[in-house]
């Protein structure tokens, strides 16, 4: 089994283990007991995950003797919302779950989010478990402790910071998942590339075919080598004051075509469009070596990802829904870009964002 720590510095007793190993699902009523014991939990899944593994799950929790509430929604992000997480809330309290309770969260980004804040809030916040089922997931958002809910003003505007007792990993659940939802996963395995390892890009470059087949030891160094990538840069910056802000690459521009098309593009999908556009940006702004955007946009569009924004977006609602983004400073839209890649632009004195002025967002916008 491969152990990540996420040492945190400013809640030290909060740093957590992510438990990567094929398998490890099988092995819950071991691991639960050492790493989050609790007299009840609530496992909160998806109408599509619970259907693939909530009851199994649910078994191999309750093999530790304790009470097992299954809990499902129906999937999809136009799910992610407060009724979502209210009628969650509820059911646990129907179901008499008191503060000696813990969350499972099963299933892929929307279910680690949603879930992830029923735990936050619930009887003022308890233990939090993430088991991710999909690529997006596992090397990204079940890690980080930022759980939330989207609202008609855009996404994850309403959440909390709470970080998970342990991430379980378990790659064999990679094996039922379609082509569309791996390629989704593998958009935010290339932000990894782009904003910290040259290397790991070139791979991902290099070994597109094998990792898109699913062979496991290219599939297995994807999911290491982005969580290892993701729990360094979220360890340093536990509540997005500074560093961790070059997670949000290609998320700008990413998150408001995902909201302009009311969620019909998957997120993963819409940070690889995200991408293209912000990189090219960082070139017309002299921030990004030329040629940056090129090879982000070669390896999206060999990982099946699309590259350009759909034909209905309209810029004025792209503009607004990235107006109502979480990095707006001072009315001003901020990106953050690479430099290179391999490499994040910023530092600790001049700010892990760029502001750039609306007209230059503007005109990137328009396709080639
Ligand atoms: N939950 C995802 C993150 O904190 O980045």
């Amino acid at each position: 089994m491969v152990t990540i720590r996420v040492p945190l510095v400013e809640q030290r007793d909060a740093s957590y283990d992510i438990l990567i190993a094929p398998g490890l699902i099988q092995q819950l009523d071991k691991v639960l007991p050492q790493y989050c014991p609790a007299a009840a939990y609530a496992v909160i899944s998806d109408s599509h995950v619970g259907k693939l593994y909530g009851e199994s799950i649910a078994k191999h929790v309750s093999g530790g003797g304790c009470q097992v509430e299954l809990i499902t929604f129906p999937a999809g992000e136009s799910n992610k919302t407060r009724d979502t997480w209210a009628a969650l809330s509820d059911r646990m309290l129907a179901a008499h779950l008191g503060r000696d309770c813990a969350v499972i969260a099963l299933g892929g980004g929307v279910v680690n989010d949603v879930g992830g804040f029923v735990a936050a809030t619930y009887l003022r916040g308890v233990p939090l478990v993430q088991v991710p089922t999909t690529l997006l997931a596992m090397i990204d958002s079940s890690i980080g402790g930022k759980t939330g809910v989207d609202v008609p003003a855009g996404k994850n505007l309403l959440g909390a910071f709470h970080q998970p007792r342990v991430v379980i990993a378990d790659p064999e659940l990679l094996g039922s998942l379609s082509s569309v939802q791996l390629a989704a996963g593998l958009a935010e395995a290339v932000k990894h590339g782009a904003i910290a390892d040259a290397e790991y890009f070139a791979f991902l470059e290099n070994e597109y075919a094998a990792i898109f087949a699913k062979h496991a030891p290219a599939l297995e160094r994807v999911v290491r080598r982005s969580v290892e990538i993701k729990a360094a840069v979220v360890a340093q910056d536990e509540r997005e004051k500074g560093k961790r802000a070059i997670l949000n690459f290609g998320h700008t521009v990413g998150h408001a075509i995902e909201a302009t098309s009311k969620y019909e593009i998957l997120h993963g999908e819409a940070v690889a469009i995200g991408m293209v556009y912000e990189s090219r940006l960082a070139e017309t702004l002299g921030i990004a070596a030329t040629g940056t955007s090129q090879r982000i946009s070669a390896v999206l569009e060999r990982l099946h990802l699309p590259v350009e924004r759909p034909d209905a977006s309209d810029v004025d609602d792209l503009i607004a829904a990235m107006r109502a983004d979480k990095k707006v400073r001072a009315g001003e839209i901020h990106l953050a870009l690479p430099s290179a890649i391999g490499r994040a632009y910023g530092s600790d004195g001049q700010g892990w964002t760029v502001p750039v002025a609306e007209a230059t967002i503007r005109q990137g916008l328009v396709n080639t």
